[in-house]
């Protein structure tokens, strides 16, 4: 296990010295972005000062480099999620991996009257790319119930399955309860119906192993930069009998071998035809460096502290009483709850005044909050540098909440 003490010595914004209003800064929105660490910063500073060059372009040195460079981290994020090299498409993130398979994919192969089976606890962006596809195609869509505590279970997908189901694209762990869904099992029933299986990993891969091969789902969509990486890249994994099958989105430089003046085009094969243009290069070699810093803590070591730290604070949360929590029992790192009384903005503004970051709304998933029944709520987020300092930072504020609240907005 590593300590991590030692760990938020290697990130600077987790520096004690650094305050947000007055108060010492406790992160705790770590489902939507994370800190970086200097390894991470070094990668990009490395490729800014020593080694910029495209990648496919040139025949000198610099740019073999960065081939081999760009090779290399292809390599690692397939080792990540234990998938094929040639099966990695970099991605500016998973908003843009998903709207790939819904673009390329969706677009070639659905037909009218067939069903993209969602569900109500999705992100936008795995909702958002499949209505457009859906509206363009003449496909239906539809929501598998969720189970009472919030769970889309494996159960209630069988019955929702049918001849017609195509696709189906769910998180493997949702942003805002933070189920997490039986994604082996999943794929296996909606193969059985002749489906693909897409798995929205946002909130997943930085979080516990990830195992594309033996889950054998389709495609994986999931971000850098909630994983300590760069923003702005991202990985689409995808069975490479299905990418050699989907034309490329977006053409351009980089990704064909020939084309006329007839119209006619001839592409590179996949992963490389769905990279037109030039790549991230120097988000791609922090994204490579965020892997191997999460390599060496240990998957495993991450998601048992972070489930230690969770527990810590849901058994705190438990002692006050104007603490309403929504997933107690969920397998992702964050907890979602409502401080009685008060609206979510109110509590998160009032949290900003004591120096923590949480997030609060609506979280882009906008139809959960019907199953909610309220129209907003607070989420905290744990990462792998969380400690129990920030827990207690939180509930401190927490436990205050009430009384706090009227003297702020009585000031
Ligand atoms: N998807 C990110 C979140 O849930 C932004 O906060």
């Amino acid at each position: 296990m590593y300590k991590v003490d030692e760990i938020r010595k290697l990130f600077p914004m987790l520096n004690p010295q650094k305050t947000m209003q007055g108060k010492p800064l406790v992160f705790l929105d770590n489902s939507s972005t994370t800190f970086k660490p200097t390894c991470v910063i070094d990668a990009l500073d490395k490729y800014y000062r020593e080694e910029t060059s495209n990648s496919h372009r040139g025949d000198y040195d610099l740019c073999y480099n960065m081939d081999q460079e760009l090779l290399e981290a292809r390599k690692a994020v397939a080792n990540f999620v234990n998938c094929d090299v040639n099966e990695v498409v970099f991605t500016s993130g998973t908003t843009m991996s998903i709207n790939l398979v819904a673009w390329c994919y969706g677009m070639k192969f659905l037909k009218e009257g067939d069903e993209i089976l969602l569900s109500e606890a999705e992100h936008a962006s795995n909702l958002l790319p499949w209505y457009k596809v859906a509206s363009l195609k003449g496909a239906k869509l539809s929501f598998v119930p969720l189970d009472k505590e919030g769970r889309v279970t494996l159960e209630n997908v069988k019955k929702a399955l049918n001849k017609n189901t195509k696709i189906v694209s769910l998180a493997h762990i949702g942003n805002v309860m933070g189920f997490m869904i039986d994604v082996k099992g999943i794929a296996k029933a909606a193969h059985e119906v002749g489906a693909i299986m897409v798995v929205d990993g946002a909130q997943s891969v930085p979080h516990i192993k990830t195992n594309f091969k033996d889950w054998d789902i389709d495609f994986l969509a999931f971000s850098s930069h909630k994983m300590c990486g760069p923003t702005g890249v991202g990985a689409l994994i995808g069975k490479y009998e299905l990418l050699e099958k989907m034309d490329p989105l977006f053409s351009g430089g980089g990704m064909n071998i020939t084309f006329d003046t007839n119209g006619d085009v001839e592409y590179l094969e996949a992963p490389v035809k769905f990279e037109s243009g030039t790549l991230n290069l120097a988000g791609i070699m922090g994204f490579k460096a965020a892997i191997n810093f999460i390599d060496e803590l240990g998957i495993d070591n991450i998601h048992l502290h972070e489930r230690e730290l969770r527990e810590y604070a849901i058994n705190e949360l438990e002692k006050l009483d104007n603490v309403i929590m929504y997933n107690k029992n969920a397998e992702g790192s964050m907890i979602t709850f409502n401080v009685k009384g008060v609206f979510a903005q109110d509590e998160a503004t009032l949290l900003n005044s004591k120096g923590i970051a949480v997030r609060s709304g609506q979280h882009c998933a906008k139809i959960l909050n019907g199953f909610l029944e309220t129209p907003a709520t607070v989420r905290m987020s744990i990462a792998l540098y969380t400690n129990k300092g920030d827990i207690d930072a939180f509930v401190e504020a927490l436990r205050n909440g009430g009384d706090i609240l009227d003297a702020y907005f009585n000031d």
